[in-house]
């Protein structure tokens, strides 16, 4: 049985650790590399690795996603978003190795009504983190011709810092939350996409054709963010006895954060088409991400 060989880049983020908490094929060999590992800015680090590796198959799920810093800071956002794919992709075609690179909903402008959007839709991001995002995208479809663009939204998971992560810490410890209800979106588990990425990598390593491209995958149904707020304290409630009352905002309420998408949906149907992947009701994925924070917060305690 010959090896596979699979390079993932950002380990330590939430997709990362998503992916590496899989069950993957017995034939992978996987090298996850944290940050601390290799900054993917550093394209000779990036080479040593590639080179030394040899993969065939690198998964890129590092990139700088803190959308509100990104408008501040210009040059991170795009040595990390936009240089550091722009080179993977092409250390990538330089050894024949695919290209799977993670990017977002918020390359749209979410200013098509109830749209849900399509992988070819035009892109025209309203913040910097989009921008940045979107130009990365350009780089790996322009420089290699065997990659994968996967555009997910609102990810969110047990690890690091996220939606869901972030209103657990708000109900733990705030008696009042304001939540936007005019931007629409469709929340997705980590995990998800995760399994996502060990479908794809299995069958481009089979050969599959007609596997390159720009692809969405986010969870169902849309919904605004005071409904997933709301979701989120439902699923959560078991598990504490705080009950914060949770009022509706508008974006406009809070001046001084980048703009984001009004309404940010993803269409998965090419996905569903060529890959069998299809979308999950993300209730299901937030019931299993507590799941997991809680067993993590057992073993911290
Ligand atoms: N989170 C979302 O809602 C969302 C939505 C749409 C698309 N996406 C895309 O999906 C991908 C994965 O997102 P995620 O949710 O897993 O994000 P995440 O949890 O923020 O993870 C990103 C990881 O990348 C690492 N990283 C940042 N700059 C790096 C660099 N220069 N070199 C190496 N690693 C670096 C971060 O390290 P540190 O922890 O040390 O900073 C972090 O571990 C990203 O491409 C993101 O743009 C995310």
């Amino acid at each position: 049985m010959s090896t596979n060989r699979i390079i993932l880049f950002g380990a330590n983020g939430q997709v990362g650790q998503a992916f590496c908490a899989e069950q993957i094929p017995a034939d992978w060999e996987l090298r996850a590399l944290s940050r601390a590992e290799c900054d993917i800015t550093d394209h000779r680090t990036v080479q040593h690795y590639i080179k030394e590796f040899h993969p065939d198959i690198v998964i890129n799920t590092a990139g700088m996603t803190a959308v509100d810093r990104c408008e501040t800071e210009h040059d991170e956002a795009r040595h990390a978003n936009f240089d550091a794919p722009a080179n993977l992709a092409a250390q990538c075609a330089a050894i024949d190795a695919m290209l799977i690179h993670l990017s977002t909903d918020y390359v749209f402008d979410g200013n098509a009504g109830n749209h849900a959007y399509l992988p070819d839709d035009m892109m025209n991001p309203i913040n910097v983190y989009g921008e940045s995002k979107m130009m990365g995208e350009e780089a790996v479809r322009h420089s290699h011709p065997f990659s994968v663009i996967l555009r997910i939204s609102s990810v969110f998971s047990a690890f690091g810092t996220n939606l869901l992560t972030k209103m657990i810490q708000a109900i733990e410890t705030k008696d009042e939350l304001r939540i936007v209800t005019d931007q629409i979106c469709a929340p997705t588990p980590a995990q998800d996409v995760a399994r996502a990425l060990v479908t794809i990598s299995t069958q481009l390593l089979h050969g599959k054709s007609g596997g390159y491209g720009i692809f969405h995958l986010c969870g169902a149904p849309p919904v605004n963010r005071l409904e997933f707020a709301q979701a989120m304290m439902e699923a959560y409630a078991p598990h504490t006895t705080r009950r914060p009352i949770i009022l509706p905002a508008l974006s406009s309420d809070f001046p001084g954060f980048a703009p984001r998408p009004a309404h940010s949906v993803l269409n998965c149907d090419k996905i569903r088409e060529i890959y069998g992947i299809q979308q999950r009701p993300w209730r299901e994925g937030l019931d299993e991400s507590i799941q997991v924070w809680l067993h993590k917060r057992k073993q911290v305690a």
